[in-house]
């Protein structure tokens, strides 16, 4: 079967109105497409807890903080819709930027404190973009359930943030990062990648991993840690952030006593990988 393909906002409103008269709990996985086995994933679990799946495929240019970046960004709608119904989706909603935006928005959502470190700290109106139109989203599809992965684990902890700020009656799933066979996260982006590139992109996680390993061990000083996660020397790698904050409201710890999430950014050669992992220190030093 394949999936239906909706364009506009009052078509996919009527769809879901069909869906909740027939009792069916409806799921939203929203995405940009260029869909990978990271998004299948997300797919797989809203098809096992929902009657109606409904897949977001926009490229949101709120969010992008780098016009270049929103040009380069890589778009596969014909293979994204196959995959997509070999999924069971029930609905692809891919709005163009017109039926989004038909006039530059006057109000967006400003995000707080949450987004002032990791990635927030390196993309002016990222995070700002991304509430905004994970908002509109969950207004146009009113989705009861919605799939998020922590491979975006700022995104992940805004949005949970942005459901209760806003009293929105929806359940936000996180679903762990799925890696190749080495450990690099799949992402859209590591399409732009060449074969050498790709080689490095793995020394990101390879960091992580290490940081992790100490954490494990009982290392309890941050700045110790960040300091031993070191990324090989070359002129195509550039660290932009390897950071250790709380998985909440991802501020920054000095002294590891729980849970937290070391996270970075790598940028290899023009293309800009993000990753983390969550880290839990031994027993005897929590508190
Ligand atoms: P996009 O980058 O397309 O990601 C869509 C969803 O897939 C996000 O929730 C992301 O965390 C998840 N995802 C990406 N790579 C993954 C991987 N390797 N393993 C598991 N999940 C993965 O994130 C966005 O789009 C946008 O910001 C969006 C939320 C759609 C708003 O525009």
């Amino acid at each position: 079967m394949s999936a239906q393909l909706i364009e506009a906002i009052q078509a996919l409103r009527s769809h879901v109105a069909a869906a909740r008269r027939r009792g069916s709990v409806i799921g939203l996985v929203p995405t940009m497409g260029a869909l990978h086995a990271g998004h299948a994933r997300l797919i797989e679990r809203a098809r096992a807890a929902c009657g109606t799946v409904i897949v977001s495929l926009f490229v949101n240019p709120l969010q992008f903080d780098r016009p270049e970046d929103l040009d380069r960004y890589p778009r596969t709608l014909q293979t994204d819709l196959e995959l997509c119904a070999s999924l069971g989706v029930d609905v692809v909603f891919a709005p163009s930027v017109r039926e989004m935006y038909p006039e530059e928005p006057a109000c967006l959502v400003q995000v707080g404190r949450l987004g002032d470190h990791l990635c927030g700290r390196f993309r002016p109106g990222h995070f700002s973009g991304v509430a905004t139109v994970v908002l509109k989203l969950f207004e146009i599809a009113q989705p009861d359930l919605a799939f998020f992965g922590e491979k975006d684990a700022q995104q992940l902890a805004i949005v949970r943030r942005l459901v209760r700020d806003f009293n929105i009656p929806v359940g936000i799933e996180g679903i762990e990062t799925v890696r190749e066979a080495d450990g690099l996260a799949l992402s859209s982006r590591n399409q732009r990648l060449d074969a050498a590139e790709r080689r490095l992109a793995v020394s990101l996680y390879q960091a992580l991993s290490e940081a992790r390993q100490r954490i494990a061990e009982g290392a309890t000083d941050a700045s110790i840690v960040k300091a031993a996660a070191r990324i090989p020397s070359d002129p195509r790698l550039r660290l932009e952030y390897l950071e250790i904050v709380d998985p909440i409201e991802i501020q920054p710890v000095e002294t590891i006593a729980g849970r937290v999430l070391v996270a970075g950014a790598l940028w290899v050669g023009s293309t800009r990988l993000i990753d983390n992992v969550i880290c839990d220190p031994p027993a005897h030093n929590r508190t």
